[in-house]
């Protein structure tokens, strides 16, 4: 059967991680969180003490990062590598949370990770996540969708993540990060945040993870028929 690209744009901490997890084990796709590498990019410039609003300094840095991404045989999932070091708890505090939507504006930054995240595509069957996917990184994905949900639920779950992993944190500051990157997120001149013409909406403020879950297979499946 035909693979197909799907492109998961969409808010912060709508559940995109979860879907994109979803459908890459259902239909056997390789998962790639593309934030993972705007915030491994974040965390290295932070390490190294680089301005992260200085757009030259932070491009120096660029061709000494490795990034990958190494499948954990323990749970199945895809963990973010920089440098060859196993960072993916490093990249999710929310020190680098409030420096990441800086660092992604930059073109250059941009450029460099979008070469990377195509040929990551390049033999399609892969579920990738992120703001651009949709409308820059895959153009041609068979299919988009774009998600969201209300600001005070999206804050609730993810406040809820933070503390189980033992972050200290309160719901305000939660709220206060996220409404932040959305607002730069969508308002950024390379690659604002938007919602392709051609993605499918998911607002989820209502929907069950089960529920969700369901909808996008169906959307998947009915575009893999398309294509086959
Ligand atoms: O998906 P996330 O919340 O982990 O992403 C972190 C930040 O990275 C997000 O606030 C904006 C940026 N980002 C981006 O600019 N483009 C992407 N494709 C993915 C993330």
């Amino acid at each position: 059967m035909n693979k197909i690209n799907i492109a998961i744009d969409g808010h912060s901490s709508c559940g995109k991680g979860t879907l994109a997890r979803y459908l890459s084990q259902a239909l056997g796709y390789v998962m790639i969180d593309s934030g993972a590498m705007y915030r491994a990019v974040t965390l290295a410039a932070l390490r190294s003490g680089v301005d992260v609003h200085n757009e030259q300094e932070l491009s120096a840095l660029l061709p000494g990062l490795d990034i990958e991404f190494r499948k954990n045989p323990e749970n199945g999932r895809s963990e973010l590598w920089l440098n060859g070091v196993y960072e993916e708890p490093n990249i999710r505090t929310m020190e680098v949370a409030n420096s990441v939507s800086a660092v992604s504006k930059h073109s250059s930054v941009r450029r460099f990770l979008v070469a990377m995240q195509r040929n990551m595509g390049a033999h399609k069957g892969v579920v990738m996540d992120g703001r651009d996917i949709g409308t820059v990184v895959f153009p041609d994905a068979a299919l988009k969708i774009f998600m969201t949900a209300a600001p005070e639920i999206r804050a609730a779950r993810r406040f809820k993540e933070l503390t189980a992993a033992g972050v200290q944190t309160s719901l305000e500051a939660v709220l206060d990060n996220l409404n932040g990157r959305d607002a730069q997120d969508s308002s950024r001149a390379d690659s604002p945040l938007l919602m392709a013409n051609d993605a499918k909406l998911l607002d989820n403020s209502n929907l069950s993870i089960e529920a969700q879950s369901q909808i996008a297979l169906q959307w998947a499946e009915e575009a893999i028929g398309k294509r086959s």
